[in-house]
């Protein structure tokens, strides 16, 4: 039987206001569209896993307001265990994101109930500590973060962070973690590299395996200290790029817990992020098993020919 994962992390309302491009300080700036759609760094990475097929549980908290009911609502229909979801008496969290036509972003996060739970009580000791992947990211409370990667390793569980927002770890990996999964800006400021591969290289000295995201020039990993693989992009029409690494770490996860090696799950995680950046928003733009399967073959055919 394929590995379960759990997840513990944010749930954020994403405000998503898209322009042309982002407005200097005191200057007003036309939008030409707003939304609100399910974000949030764990509730992303939860949906991408099980959209790509695995048994996820969602840890974190959200407020108790009509937000945070439609998040979990929302991650309740994607077929994900939700009883880990604590609602607390607080605003639910908010992404307050702004995207060009460019399809670059700039957020604003504002953590509410994911600022609020400061430890790791017995219930989410239990969940973190069942499943055979703890995935993590910086979103709530470092505290609460670094227990939960100890307590998971000290039960054999294959632990993957996601150092975002960087600036929270204060430039150092927690210990605990087996896969850590960063963009260029997340891996360089962690290393104090300049140059991601290096960066992913030297964080490898301590950390078993260590992708860094690439954007449009794909991922690339190190294990020991030596870049041990690496991938290219495959070019999408950009739309928005929000989430694009969350779907990358869910996928992945997802395939490792079905049991593929790294390189095929690398594989298929790009696909499934190549497919999020097409589309808008975070969690909806998130594809599933059967959309990256389709691009799959469709890569294998334009190949062939
Ligand atoms: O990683 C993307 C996510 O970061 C968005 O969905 C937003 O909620 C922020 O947490
Ligand atoms: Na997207």
């Amino acid at each position: 039987r394929a590995g379960s994962v759990t997840v513990l992390g944010s749930l954020n309302t994403d405000f998503i206001v898209t322009q042309p491009r982002f407005p200097r300080p005191g200057e007003t700036v036309q939008g030409n569209g707003f939304a609100t759609m399910a974000g949030g760094k764990g509730l992303n990475q939860a949906v991408a896993a099980a959209r790509s097929g695995a048994t996820v549980r969602l840890v974190g908290a959200v407020g108790d307001d009509t937000f945070g009911r439609s998040l979990v609502d929302f991650v309740a229909g994607e077929g994900i265990d939700v009883t880990g979801v604590a609602v607390l008496a607080a605003t639910t969290g908010s992404a307050h994101i702004a995207v060009t036509a460019a399809g670059e972003n700039a957020i604003v996060l504002v953590a509410g109930a994911n600022g609020e739970r400061l430890r790791l009580d017995d219930g989410v000791r239990a969940a973190v500590t069942d499943g055979t992947y703890l995935v993590t990211q910086a979103e709530l409370p470092l505290p609460l973060v670094t227990e939960a990667l100890a307590a998971a390793r000290e039960r054999g569980i294959v632990t993957v962070l996601t150092p975002s927002p960087v600036s929270v770890l204060g430039g150092v990996v927690p210990p605990g973690v087996d896969i850590l999964v960063g963009n260029e800006l997340e891996v360089c400021e962690l290393a104090d590299a300049a140059d991601p591969r290096a960066a992913a290289c030297r964080l490898s000295a301590s950390v078993p395996i260590v992708i860094a995201t690439l954007g449009g020039d794909g991922v690339v990993w190190a294990i020991d200290g030596a870049i041990a693989g690496q991938r290219p992009a495959r070019p999408v029409a950009v739309v928005d790029t929000t989430g694009a690494g969350d779907t990358f770490v869910g996928a992945l996860v997802a395939r490792l817990a079905a049991g593929d090696g790294l390189e095929t799950a690398v594989d298929w995680a790009v696909l499934a992020a190549s497919l999020s950046v097409s589309r808008a928003g975070a969690a909806p733009s998130i594809p599933t098993t059967e959309e990256i399967n389709a691009l799959l073959h469709l890569g294998a055919l334009t190949e062939e020919r």
